[in-house]
C-alpha cells in the first residue's frame, strides 16, 4: 500500500531528534528492490559518521536554509543540493520554469467541456455498442485512480527529494493538473451516470488494471517512505539511484506509456464523432501528460548529467527489463479492453504502438531502442498532442487564461 507521510515538525530539537533516528536507519542504504526499500533500512552506520549528514538533512526536510549566503545559480543541483530551496531565483534550469509557464497557459477545467451529447449518446440504447461501452468503463476504471496515484507520488514522494525550487514549482503545477485530471474522470462518470463504486473500485477488481498499479506502487512507496533519504541527507548512493529509477518509471512508463492505450481508444471515439465531450477532456489531459513526461525526461537527463556514476551498465539493464515488463502489462490491458476489434482498432495494433512508444522513451533518456524499427500505427496521435487550444479539434468553447503580466491595463 501507498505509505502515508508523517507530518514534519517545525521546531528544531524534537524534529532533529526524530530525523536523526530515521536518518540513522537509512544510512545503511536500501536494496535494489523497491519492495524491500523500507525493510532494508538498517542502523548499521556509526553515529559519528552520520553527524554531518544529519545536520544537512534537518535543513532540507524542515525547509530551513543550510546557509544564509546569497543563492548563486551555479550552485544549484536537482538532487542532493544544500542551496536554499525557498528562493526561486536566480534560475539555473530555465527549461523547468518555461514548462511551468507553458502549463499555466494551457489551464483548463473539466466543467468547461460540454457533455450533453455524451449523455444523450450513453442513454440511447443504440448510441454505442457493448464493446464501445466496455472501453469507456475500463478507461475510467484505470484513470480515476491512476491520477490519484500520480498526485500522491509527486506530493508525498518526488517533491521532497528534488532540491531545486524551479523544478519544485513545476511539480506543484503538475500536482494540481493531476487533481484536475481526477476531477475530469469523475466528471465524466457523473455526467453519464456510471456506477461510481464499480468504476472507482476497478483497480482492485479488474486484473489488467490492478497489475499495472501493482507494478507502479513499489516505486512510489520507495519515495514516499518517510525514512527514504538521498545521499547528501543521510541516505546512500543506492538511494540516489532508486530515486532516479522511480522518476524514470513514473515519467516514461506510467505517464509516458501506461496512459496511451486508453488515450488512443477515447480519442479514436472522438474522431468518429462519439463521446466527443469525454474525448475533448482526454485531449486536454493528453496534452498535460505529454508535458509531464517531457519534464520528467528533462529531470532524468539533468540528474544523469550531474551524477554520471548512477548510470551504470547494470542499472541500464534493469531499466530495460522494466520497459519490457511495462509494455507487456499495457498490452494485456489492451487485450482486456478490446476482446474484439472495435472503432477500427484491435489489440494487436497496440503491440506495435506500445513498442514504438517504449523505444521513444528509452532513447529520450539515453537507453538503446528496446524494439528497433517499430513504426507508429497511429500517426494522428502526435497531432492530438500538438493541437493548440485555439485550434481545438472538436470546436467547442474554450476559455483562454492569461497571467497578469500578459494582460493589457491601458
Ligand atoms: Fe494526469
Ligand atoms: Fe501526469
Amino acid at each position: 500500500m501507498l505509505t502515508w507521510d508523517e507530518p514534519q515538525q517545525n521546531s528544531a530539537s524534537p524534529a532533529q531528534g526524530a530525523l536523526a533516528e530515521r536518518s540513522l536507519q537509512s544510512m545503511g542504504g536500501t536494496s535494489a528492490s523497491p519492495q524491500s526499500a523500507s525493510a532494508s533500512a538498517s542502523a548499521s552506520a556509526s553515529a559519528s559518521a552520520t553527524a554531518p549528514a544529519l545536520a544537512v538533512a534537518a535543513d532540507l526536510y524542515s525547509q530551513r536554509a543550510a546557509s544564509t549566503a546569497r543563492v548563486r545559480a551555479e550552485d544549484k543541483r536537482i538532487i542532493n543540493c544544500s542551496v536554499d530551496v525557498n528562493q526561486l531565483v536566480p534560475f539555473k534550469y530555465k527549461w523547468a520554469w518555461d514548462k511551468y509557464l507553458a502549463s499555466c497557459a494551457n489551464h483548463w477545467m473539466p466543467q468547461e467541456v460540454n457533455m450533453s451529447r455524451d449523455i444523450a449518446m450513453w442513454k440511447d440504447p443504440n448510441g454505442l455498442t457493448d464493446d464501445e461501452r466496455l472501453i469507456i468503463k475500463r478507461n475510467l476504471g484505470f484513470f480515476t485512480t491512476a491520477d490519484s496515484l500520480a498526485a500522491n507520488n509527486i506530493v508525498l514522494g518526488t517533491y521532497r527529494h528534488i532540491t531545486n525550487p524551479e523544478c519544485r514549482q513545476y511539480l506543484l503545477r503538475q500536482a494540481f493538473e493531476e487533481a484536475i485530471h481526477t476531477h475530469a474522470y469523475q466528471y465524466i462518470v457523473e455526467s453519464i451516470g456510471l456506477d461510481e463504486s464499480e468504476i472507482f473500485n476497478s483497480y482492485h477488481e479488474i486484473t489488467s488494471i490492478r497489475e499495472k498499479d501493482e507494478f507502479l506502487i513499489p516505486f512510489i512507496d520507495t519515495l514516499t517512505n518517510p525514512e527514504f533519504r538521498t545521499s547528501a541527507f543521510g541516505g546512500s548512493e543506492r538511494n540516489d539511484q532508486e530515486l532516479l529509477r522511480s522518476i524514470i518509471v513514473f515519467a516514461c512508463l506510467m505517464e509516458g506509456l501506461f496512459f496511451y492505450v486508453g488515450f488512443t481508444q477515447i480519442l479514436s471515439m472522438g474522431r468518429q464523432n462519439k463521446m466527443t465531450g469525454a474525448a475533448e477532456q482526454y485531449q486536454y489531459i493528453l496534452r498535460d501528460e505529454s508535458m509531464h513526461t517531457n519534464f520528467g525526461i528533462d529531470l532524468v537527463n539533468q540528474i544523469k548529467l550531474e551524477n554520471p556514476h548512477l548510470w551504470t551498465p547494470e542499472f541500464k539493464r534493469e531499466l530495460t527489463g522494466l520497459f519490457h515488463q511495462a509494455v507487456e502489462l499495457e498490452y494485456r490491458y489492451a487485450e482486456d479492453t478490446m476482446p474484439r476489434g472495435v472503432l477500427g482498432l484491435n489489440a494487436s495494433m497496440f503491440k506495435g504502438y506500445l513498442r514504438f512508444i517504449a523505444n521513444r522513451r528509452a532513447v529520450q533518456i539515453g537507453l538503446d531502442a528496446i524494439f528497433p524499427n517499430e513504426e507508429n500505427p497511429f500517426p494522428w496521435m502526435s497531432e492530438m498532442i500538438d493541437l493548440k487550444k485555439e485550434r481545438n479539434f472538436f470546436e467547442t468553447r474554450v476559455i483562454e487564461y492569461q497571467s497578469g503580466g500578459a494582460l493589457s491595463w491601458e
